[in-house]
């Protein structure tokens, strides 16, 4: 078995990397370094640079390596870039991933495990937790190509005898280590970092939000807990399970803005208090995810808690903005 991790060497790429190649896993992965960094990867795993959407050098790729599993991770992430250029979103996630597959395909490789999000339920109802059967009503072009792309992952499965894992992440934290800590400023956890950097306050938006203290509960993930569950649904296909499968990677419990900011505090030793503006239109009060499925179908449940992802990313922000040694 050889698996494909394209986006490798990005955020959670370079996680899925690390763990898939420490299970004994050869892996090769090939990233175009558009936002991902070559010296996140294990000096044994060879990296091809080049778009993953790049059907002449997929063919070589995958008959060269004799790759016959693909861990797909290369995409365009971010909501607010996908608002101001949909078109662009729509031809690297959706037309980049179905190039992919139309050669993964006519390569005769069987097993499929896709990067999907939870931005594919949009602002979920007022449950307690989302299952993988919530209808899907995402709200940004972001998501609508994460729920394409999923369409376009089965159907092509369903064809070509293809087995396929797609994951739903919820909100993605932490780092395995210092150096593979999340260089963006696009989630929650980097952005009250920045905002403390900066000598601001942290922000909340929004306090009066129907949960017991008024701001958004969200579901974290550790980005290792998450690369497990890639091995695992890799694992899953090699075992020989055919078909499709679906489902979310979370922890299955809350944790608030506020929980959130005051663990932050405590871990950076900067508690000032936050900034409360004004509740954000179209932000559901309570994201979490049931997280049964993973577990029954996977055998996967997450390990590790939010002050490991905040103390780790600390760790890894720290590392990345250490002020300039002076002469
Ligand atoms: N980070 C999150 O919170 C989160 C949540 C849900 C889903 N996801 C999904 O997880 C995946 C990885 O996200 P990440 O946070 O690691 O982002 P990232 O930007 O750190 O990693 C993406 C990697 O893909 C590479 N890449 C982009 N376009 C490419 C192309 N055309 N060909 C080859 N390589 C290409 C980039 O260079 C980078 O290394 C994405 O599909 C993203 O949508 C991320």
């Amino acid at each position: 078995m050889t698996w494909l991790i394209t986006g490798g060497a990005g955020y959670i790429g370079a996680h899925v990397v690390r763990v898939m190649a420490g299970a004994g896993e050869d892996a090769v992965v090939l990233d175009d370094i558009s936002s991902g960094v070559p010296r996140r990867l294990p000096a044994d795993v060879p990296l091809i640079r080049g778009s993953a959407f790049d059907a002449e050098l997929l063919r070589r790729v995958l008959a060269e390596h004799g790759v016959t599993g693909v861990v797909h991770l290369a995409a365009r992430k971010q909501v607010a870039e996908s608002m101001a250029q949909p078109l662009r979103y729509y031809r690297e996630n959706v037309g980049g991933l179905a190039t992919l597959l139309e050669v993964v395909a006519e390569a005769g490789v069987r097993r499929f495990v896709f990067s999907s999000s939870a931005a594919v339920y949009g602002n979920p109802p007022d449950v307690d937790l989302v299952g993988e059967d919530t209808p899907c009503a995402p709200v940004s072009p972001y998501g609508e190509t994460k729920l394409a792309g999923e369409w376009l992952v089965r159907a092509a499965g369903r064809a070509h005898g293809i087995g396929t894992v797609c994951l739903r992440y919820f909100n993605v934290a932490g780092a395995a280590a210092p150096e593979l800590a999340d260089t963006g400023v696009h989630n929650v956890i980097p952005m009250v970092f920045d905002r403390l950097t900066r000598d601001e306050p942290p922000r909340i938006f929004g306090d009066t939000h129907p949960t017991p203290d008024g701001t958004c509960v969200r579901d974290y993930i550790h980005v290792s807990d998450l690369a497990e569950a890639h091995l695992a649904a890799a694992r899953r296909l090699t075992g020989g399970v055919t078909g499709d499968l679906t489902v979310n990677i979370g922890r299955g419990e809350g944790v608030s803005v506020r929980e959130l900011i005051d663990l932050i505090g405590e871990v950076s030793g900067d508690r000032r208090p936050a900034l409360v503006e004004p509740v954000r239109a179209g932000d559901a009060p309570r994201a979490v995810a049931d997280a049964r499925r993973a577990a029954e179908e996977l055998g996967w449940t997450a390990r590790r808690g939010v002050r490991e992802m905040v103390e780790s990313a600390w760790a890894g922000w720290c590392l990345h903005h250490a002020p300039a040694p002076r002469d």
